[in-house]
Parts: structure tokens; sequence; C-alpha cells
């Protein structure tokens, strides 16, 4: 008679039931594992051997064969090891324990049969839930994620004897419960009350915020925009509890998040260094794991020195921001993750850093000004809607002694500003500003006659393009929501300009 034990498996963010077979025949002994395991399963073969052994078990001397059903899935990783171990005791007659059809199992053994953690458990908790999972067997650093998904009982297993000592009722372990709300991260929050000055490029990042807008920024090198951007996340609304969890299992997919940690409560931040390969940007591995765009996934991707990236790694980009998913194709399959993000990116404008500064001189030639400029293509720099001149600071900001705005003021503004853009979404799908469709801009973004005549004339003199009007028109519709006005008017639209002239004074010269 065989035996079954319950487990999960994952592909991308999916996961799915996995059953683990085990049948034995007297026959010459070896030991099989079919159903369309990878490398990293078929070693589970070898540790599930040892760990019997260091258990004081004994490795049948019959021909065993596991059968990971559905065979048709690919079966990747060594979660498997804990189930194969199970349905090893069990067909030998080593273990009587009773009904296990309820409960499902993962985790990987090592030779002294301590379970060690494994990726993607909260999406493979979510899925045996839903599946009529009533127990999850888990290692014990995954417990905490697990135990994030309401109605299930989680156990946290640290090694096999524990197991064994539970499923004979010898000694019971006890259900992990969910973290009792306490702040998973209270790594207290850059704030830009540090950053002296700068009154235009912060507004501009409030801007940003509010709406949900990418943003670049181009100044000299000095004037505070690494420092900006990393306290953009302080000025972010809250995730809510839907957000909190779509992170939380990306992270669990990319083995990131920390040990014993739960829920992730704050929006990501992620600032790749310009190296990065295209793939690290938007996911790779034979079993393609999330990338950087889907680690920002909620919060914010910052390019640092925009320009030094490479050409693929910024094209590669273009369809992610877009959509909010990165689609990853395989021989195995496509598979995707989202990735609804913030695009921040920062630069100089030329190789030395002082073109257009006002009292440093440039020493680069026109020549590599341009050439440097060019890096950053223009469908790019069209979906940034935001375009920041940083200037320098000023000697007198510098020495001030008088404290800024704290993120808290501005995070106020912020979510007054959000709060607005749920009332008019609600139930449209749309989650900002920044994402409202081109066939719906006249509806969202009515303007006064003011508003109109400024943006028609604007478009005559600068020679703005469809997409150059799109973005104007998302941004003013966030600066009038951070004004609390309905209608948008002519000083929205004309602030909302401002944010796209640099085009001309660098790339347009
Ligand atoms: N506005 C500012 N207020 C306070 N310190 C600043 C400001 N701008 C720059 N600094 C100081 O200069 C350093 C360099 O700033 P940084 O953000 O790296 O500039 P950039 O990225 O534009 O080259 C910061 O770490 C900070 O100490
Ligand atoms: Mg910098
Ligand atoms: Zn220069």
């Amino acid at each position: 008679m065989g035996i079954c034990i319950n487990s999960m498996g994952l592909y991308g963010m999916n996961a799915y039931p996995v059953q683990v077979e085990a049948d034995t025949l007297r026959a010459l002994p070896s030991f099989d594992i079919v159903g369309l395991p990878d490398a990293s399963v078929k070693e589970s073969r070898d540790r599930v051997r040892i760990a019997l052994k260091n258990c004081g078990y004994e490795f049948p001397a019959t021909k065993i064969t596991v059968n990971l059903a559905p065979a048709d899935v690919k079966k990747s990783g060594p979660l498997y090891d804990v189930p194969i171990f199970l349905a090893m005791l069990c067909i030998t007659g080593q273990l009587a324990c009773g009904d296990l059809s309820d409960s499902a199992f993962l985790g990987e053994l090592s030779l002294d049969g301590s379970v060690r953690p494994v990726n993607g458990v909260l999406p493979m908790a979510i899925e045996a839930k839903k599946n009529g999972t009533a127990s999850l067997f888990v290692p014990q650093e995954n417990a905490a994620e697990a135990s994030l998904v309401s109605g299930l009982n989680v156990y946290g297993v640290e090694n096999a004897s524990q197991l064994i000592a539970h499923l004979l009722g010898h000694r019971l372990l006890t259900p992990t419960l969910p973290e009792a709300g306490s702040e998973e991260s209270t790594d207290a929050f850059l704030d830009f009350a540090d950053v002296k000055g700068q009154t235009a490029a912060k507004r501009a990042l409030e801007i940003a915020a509010a709406g949900s807008h990418n943003a670049l920024m181009i100044g000299p090198p000095g004037s505070g925009k690494s420092m900006l951007a990393k306290r953009l996340p302080s000025i972010l609304p809250d995730m809510t509890f839907e957000e909190s969890m779509e992170v939380t299992q990306l992270y669990s997919v990319a083995g990131l998040l920390g040990q014993d940690s739960g829920l992730v409560k704050t929006r990501p931040f992620r600032a790749p260094h310009h190296t990065v390969s295209p793939a690290g940007l938007s996911g790779g591995g034979s079993i393609p794991r999330p990338g950087e765009v889907s680690l920002a996934h909620h919060g914010v991707l910052f390019l640092d020195e925009l320009p030094e990236f490479s050409r693929s790694a910024m094209e590669i980009l273009r369809q992610p921001v877009e959509d909010g998913t990165v689609t990853i194709s395989r021989a195995s399959g496509t598979l995707s993750y989202p990735c609804s993000i913030m695009l921040i990116a920062a630069m100089n404008p030329c190789p030395c850093g002082y073109f257009g500064h006002p009292t440093r001189p440039c020493t680069c030639t026109p020549n590599q000004v341009t050439r440097y400029l060019s890096k950053v293509s223009g469908p790019l720099l069209d979906r940034l809607d935001l375009h920041i001149d940083v200037q320098p600071v000023e000697f007198e900001s510098l020495s001030s002694t008088q404290k800024a705005e704290s993120s808290t003021e501005i995070k106020k503004r912020v979510d007054a500003a959000r709060k607005i853009q749920n009332h008019r979404f609600a139930g449209s799908g749309i989650v900002s500003n920044s994402r409202i469709p081109a066939a719906k801009l006249s509806e969202f973004c009515p303007m006064d006659l003011s508003a109109q005549k400024l943006l028609k004339s604007a478009f005559e003199k600068l020679g703005l393009s469809a997409r150059a009007y799109d973005r104007i028109m998302k941004v003013a519709r966030t600066i009038a929501d951070l004004d609390g006005s309905e209608t948008i008017s002519n000083a929205h639209i004309a602030e909302a300009i401002q944010y796209r002239s640099l085009d001309r004074k660098y790339w347009q010269r």
C-alpha cells in the first residue's frame, strides 16, 4: 500500500498543491524520485537517506519510488525533503501516525535532521488554506510569515524528531500565532527635516509622492539628490494590509524575508547599483526570482546616476514601469511578478557635473555633454512625469540652524491628496493620478478656461509632444489635489509645465 503526504509547490508567485506519493517493491534496493523533479529536488534523496540514519531510523533495503504529483509540473527546490522523509517513515512502518490528509508539510532537511527555511512559504500557505489544508508544518524560521494566513494552523518545526514526536502525539507543538500588530520595522525613517533649503525639489517630490509619479532629478554633485530620494518613503502613505501581503509574498519568494519576520509594513526602497544586469532588474534565474522592479513593488525604485546604467537595463524597465507587471519568459513557461512602483532617477547633467551651474564652470566639451545626456533615451525620459531641477545648495541655507519641515508634516498633505484620489477612482481600478488612462483624462482632469488657454499656448510655444501633454495633465491633477481643488486652474498647469522644461534646458539645447 502506497503512502501519500501533502506538500505544496511554487512557480513564480503561484502556489499549487503537490502530493508526495511513495511506494515500495521487493526488488533490488534503489531510491528514485519521479514527477519532473529538477536537480535540486533529486538531491533530496541523499539528504533524506542520511537524515533518516542520523535520526536513528532504517533506510529500507527495497526498491522505493517517490512520485511528486501532479507529474506534469516541474518541481524545484529543497522543500520536499520533509514530506519525503515522512513518506519514507510511513511506507516502512517506522512511523504509525494517524490521518495526515488535512495536513501539509514543507521544509529542507540538514543531514542531522534539523529543518532549514525555504523560500515562498507565504504564497504556499495562502494556497494551502484555499485548498482545505487545516495544518501546515513549515520550518521554524518561516512560521511567522505562514501565520499571516488566518484560519490555518501553522506549526514551526525545528527538527525531524520534534515533528515525529508531534505526529505521534508524544510532545505536541504549539501553533504559531500571528505577531500581535507589533511594528516589525522600527528603523527610524530618514527625515526631510535633515535636508536644508531645496524647497523647490522637496515640493516636486511631495507632488511625486501625492500622485505616485515617476520623477527624474538633475543637478550638480553634492546638491542632495541622493539624500532627497532616500527620504521619499518617509512621506509615502502607509501600506494597506493587501499591499503589505503582496510585498511580503514577493520577499518570501525571493528569500529576502528576514528570519522570523512577519508582515512587511514599510514601503520598499530599492536602489540597485548601476552595474545591475537587466535580469537583476526584471527578474531572472531558471525559475525566475523577482528582480529589483518587483522588489520595489508598492514602493520606490531609485536609479542613482542614471546615465551609468546600461542601455539594456534602461530599456528593460520601460514596459514594466508602464504596465505595473513584469513578464518573464522561459522555456519552462512564462511567469509574471507585479511591479507597481514609483521610479525615481537622479543624474548629473554632464560628466563633470557642473553643466548649467550658476557659478562653477563646466569643463566638458559640448560633445561630451550631448553624449552623456543621450544615454538617457527619449522614451524613458518621457515616462518620468516630473523633471526636477535640483539647484546647488546655497551657503545660507546650509549654515542656517532653522529646522526644515519634517516628513510627518509633508506626509499629512500627501495622505490628504491620496484620499481624494481614492474617492475619485473608487471602483475604477485606477490607483493614482499617474495611472489615469489617456481616454479618461478629460473626465478626471476638468480644467477651467484660463488653464485651457495656458496649456494651449504652452503647446504652441514649447512644441510639446502628445505624451508630454498627458503627463502635464496628470501632474496638474495631483497639484490641484494637493490644493484641495476639483478643477485644475492655470496656476496648477503652470507648475506642471515647469516640470517638463528640463528637456529644453539639457536635451534640446
Ligand atoms: N540640502 C542639503 N542639506 C544638508 N546636507 C546636504 C544637502 N545637500 C547635500 N548635503 C550633504 O552633502 C552630501 C552629499 O549629498 P548627496 O545627496 O550625495 O548629493 P548628490 O546625490 O546630489 O551628489 C550629503 O550626504 C549631505 O551630507
Ligand atoms: Mg548622489
Ligand atoms: Zn561638465
